[in-house]
């Protein structure tokens, strides 16, 4: 279980908490957090999941796979340093109080 932060674009901030084994997409979508759509479901097949995960955290969560890389370059938002797809973010206890924003859009 993990405390997750999520920023909306607007500045609105939901603490919630996730548990092990789930995802940070998973966290926003069934706390009904806007901002992460997930198309896909998880699949890494759609970038309507793309989270801008904080400075502290990006060396804890690490970087994306090679494939998650790919797709990434075809979110709506740019990409930056912290860019993920937070269907790929698997949450543990090391999570515990992670902060992610979202993008403006996903589409
Ligand atoms: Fe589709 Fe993450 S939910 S790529």
């Amino acid at each position: 279980m993990a405390s997750v932060t999520y920023i909306e674009h607007s500045g609105a901030q939901h603490q919630v908490d996730v548990p092990t084994g789930d995802s940070v997409m998973q966290g926003a979508t069934r706390n009904g957090i806007e901002g992460i759509v997930a198309e896909c479901g998880g699949g890494l097949a759609c970038a309507t999941c793309h989270c801008f995960v904080e400075e502290a955290w990006i060396a804890r969560v690490g970087p994306p796979s090679e494939t998650e890389s790919q797709m990434l370059e075809f979110s709506a938002s740019e990409t930056k340093p912290g860019s993920r797809l937070s269907c790929q973010i698997i949450v543990d206890d090391s999570l515990n109080g992670l902060v992610v924003r979202l993008p403006e859009t996903q589409f």
